[in-house]
């Protein structure tokens, strides 16, 4: 018994010392110390040895087993650190090399825009409304006090599918939709896409984005209209910019004006943003028409309001110094890296 336990002392070591991967070694602690392995099967016959026998033979295995196991240890740690190294080797880095970029995800400028406007107005009270692109011509035109001879209503200004559908030429057409299914107080803002037969060029484009606003209580005066306006173009271009209403015509604001403001890149001494006047018009507004009023049955002796309407690409391009509209619509990536 003795000699087979010299034995396999003397096979296992030369079989473990020359083994060469992890998974080698773990076959050979199975079939050396494992519970079918070949020392347990000695082990077994331990039962038939003498007394005197036994703790000799119970000394000698236990020594062999120890053996082995040190022997499976130091050299699993020994595999184990070149298969570390190996990796480390493999997978050396450079960390004096330079980052690679990063691209982030940014808004397109007229987005930040909108975003802009639209906290602004909801800070002051404002709800958003919303309506259809495709629209009828009534609520486009003739609901808005639109004679039947507008030029805005011809085929080579608003693109139509039919005599009584267009694509909507401004967002005002939701003040009638807004009018029609809300009864005073109304306070909202609409903001949207627009569609005008107009060439391409650096400051049209037959498709672009506008922001209208409606207010209608009773009681509400031009006052209101200039004040709410005059907060508004403070918070977005800035607390010393000022303001000044003149005299214009809509057909469905009586009085109605346009609105223009102190240059906010010269400060109203005149440079290229503001074309050398000092000012630059950003929206069109007035009072609503009675006749607008009634005709969405609201009763134009109790209610009045306001309304106002701005072209966003056009602030957009005076707030970002964008020279061509369409530089907003041509994908072009540094439109959305740069700003
Ligand atoms: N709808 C006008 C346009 O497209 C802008 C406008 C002017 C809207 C005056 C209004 C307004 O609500 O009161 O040019």
């Amino acid at each position: 018994m003795k000699e087979r336990l010299l034995k396999i002392r003397e096979t296992a070591t030369e079989m473990i010392e020359s083994s060469s991967s992890l998974k080698e070694l773990e076959d050979l602690r199975i079939k050396f110390l494992g519970k079918k392995g070949e020392l347990t099967d000695i082990l077994k016959g331990m039962g038939k040895l003498s007394k005197e026998e036994r703790p000799e033979m119970g000394k000698v295995s236990n020594e062999v087993r120890s053996h082995i196991e040190t022997m499976l240890s130091n050299i699993k740690e020994t595999l184990e650190k070149e298969a570390l190294n190996a990796k480390l080797k493999s997978e050396v880095i450079d960390v004096t090399l330079p980052a690679s970029k990063v691209n982030v995800g940014n808004k397109h400028p007229l987005m930040k825009v909108f975003d802009e406007l639209q906290d602004i107005f909801l800070g002051m009270g404002y709800k958003i409304a919303e309506g259809p692109e495709v629209e009828t011509v009534y609520n486009a035109f003739d609901a808005l006090n639109s004679p039947d001879d507008h030029p805005s209503r011809s085929t080579s200004d608003t693109f139509y599918f039919a005599p009584d559908i267009c694509l909507r030429p401004h967002t005002s057409s939701v003040q009638i939709r807004t009018m029609q299914n809300q009864k005073p107080p109304i306070k909202v803002i609409s903001p949207g896409r627009c569609f005008r037969f107009d060439e391409l060029d650096a400051t049209h484009s037959p498709m672009f984005h506008q922001l209208e606003g409606l207010v209608v209580d009773e009681n509400v005066t031009m006052a209101d209209l200039k004040g709410a306006l005059d907060l508004f173009v403070k918070r977005f271009f800035g607390s010393n910019i000022k303001t000044k209403f003149r005299p214009h015509h809509f057909p469905f604001t009586e009085p109605s004006a346009e609105v223009d403001v102190t240059c906010f890149k010269c400060g109203g001494v005149g440079c290229k943003v503001c074309g050398g006047t000092g000012w630059i018009e950003i929206l069109g507004c007035g009072m609503v028409h009675p006749e607008v009023l009634e005709e969405c049955g609201i009763d134009s002796e109790k209610y009045s309001g306001f309304a106002f309407g701005m072209g966003v690409d056009r602030i957009t391009m005076l707030k970002y110094e964008i020279e061509d509209i369409r530089y907003l619509f041509e994908n072009d990536m540094r439109m959305i890296d740069q700003f």
